[in-house]
């Protein structure tokens, strides 16, 4: 039966005795997006997705993944699924080509399909020239696009990413997001978890999980309307000091350092500024510029993480 969601959860959850790591989940993905996964650590991302690929039960609830039930058809969801793992998943000592043909091997997909489809998909990611190099002797960025590779080979409609990109350089990072900005054409639907704000506001939607629970799924756009107040951008010297002392302040909302800049959350610049600024300058704090700063992700993601107090 065709269903217009890549994904469907109600009430999903999974306890390792007393840790509730996923904690009545409902979400949904349709086909087509590039859904995004974001959370702080131990917020259950990973857990939801091992769920999702059907290697793992759920204590509760139920989920669809590709119009398949994960509890009832684990081996139909697998056959429909890719999933890159957190961790390195591939062996060390193959080259790529028997990686590959190992994951092939493993998903039962007939030689002459895969071949072709390996060459296509090595080709996209530039990776063809190192058909015989070992894994082990891959640059981080090359290891990640190995790991899609062999996490495509099964032609699933359906991938998960567990922080694909972590430690991977930029202009690498870039990278692997084309390869996967190509995938909703070809019929893939992606869920990706990333610690990086930049990788989040490429997603079609974002769900913001903490402790277990989802606390917000939107769009990009429509998370960012939803910060209240207005993001002071702050050029001060020094910063730590700066962060602390704003902290303290009673209209400051809250307060992160972005680079070389603290952004301050506070509900009108205009009332607000003036009191700050001369707090910062009693405590011997150079302030240097001030403006205002259309809020981020970021600023989204810690308002979210610092909104209640952690039980
Ligand atoms: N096999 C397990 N046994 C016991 N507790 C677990 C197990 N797997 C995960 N947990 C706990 O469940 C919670 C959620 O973990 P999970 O790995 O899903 O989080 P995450 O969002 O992927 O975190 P990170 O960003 O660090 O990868 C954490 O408190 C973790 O310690
Ligand atoms: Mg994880």
């Amino acid at each position: 039966m065709d269903t217009p969601f890549a994904l469907h959860t109600t009430g999903l959850s999974k306890h390792f005795g007393e840790v509730k790591a996923v904690d009545d989940l409902t979400l949904e993905a349709r086909r087509g997006e590039i859904f995004g996964m974001v959370g702080p650590d131990g917020a259950g991302k990973t857990t939801t997705m091992r769920m999702l690929c059907a290697v793992m039960l759920p204590t509760s609830g139920s989920a669809e993944v590709a119009g398949v039930d994960v509890v009832a058809e684990p081996a139909e969801v697998k056959r429909r699924t890719g999933y890159l793992s957190q961790q390195f998943s591939q062996y060390p000592d193959l080259t790529v080509w028997e990686n590959i043909a190992l994951a092939a091997d493993l998903y039962g997909v007939p030689r002459a399909q895969w071949h072709e489809r390996a060459d296509e998909l090595l080709r996209a990611s530039r990776m063809r020239e190192f058909r015989a190099r070992l894994a082990q002797n891959l640059s981080g960025g090359m290891k990640q696009k190995l790991a899609l590779t062999c996490a495509l080979i099964h032609s699933p409609e359906v991938l998960f990413l567990d922080e694909p990109t972590t430690g991977v350089d930029p202009v690498s990072r870039r990278e692997f997001w084309a390869i996967l900005y190509r995938l909703p054409a070809e019929g893939v639907t992606v869920v990706v978890s990333t610690p990086y704000m930049d990788e989040a506001e490429r997603c079609t939607r974002l769900a913001f999980l903490r402790e277990g629970r989802v606390l917000d799924c939107a769009t990009p756009q429509e998370l960012k309307a939803k910060v209240q107040g207005e993001v002071l951008s702050l050029d001060v010297a020094p910063l730590r000091p700066a962060r602390d002392l704003l902290r303290q302040e009673p209209t400051v909302r809250q307060v992160a350092l972005f680079g070389d800049r603290l952004h301050a959350v506070v509900g009108s610049a205009a009332r607000d500024l003036p009191a700050l600024r001369s707090a910062l300058q009693h405590a011997g704090i150079e302030v240097r510029t001030v403006d205002l700063a259309a809020p981020t992700l970021e600023d989204v993601f810690i308002d979210l993480t610092q909104a209640e107090p952690r039980l």
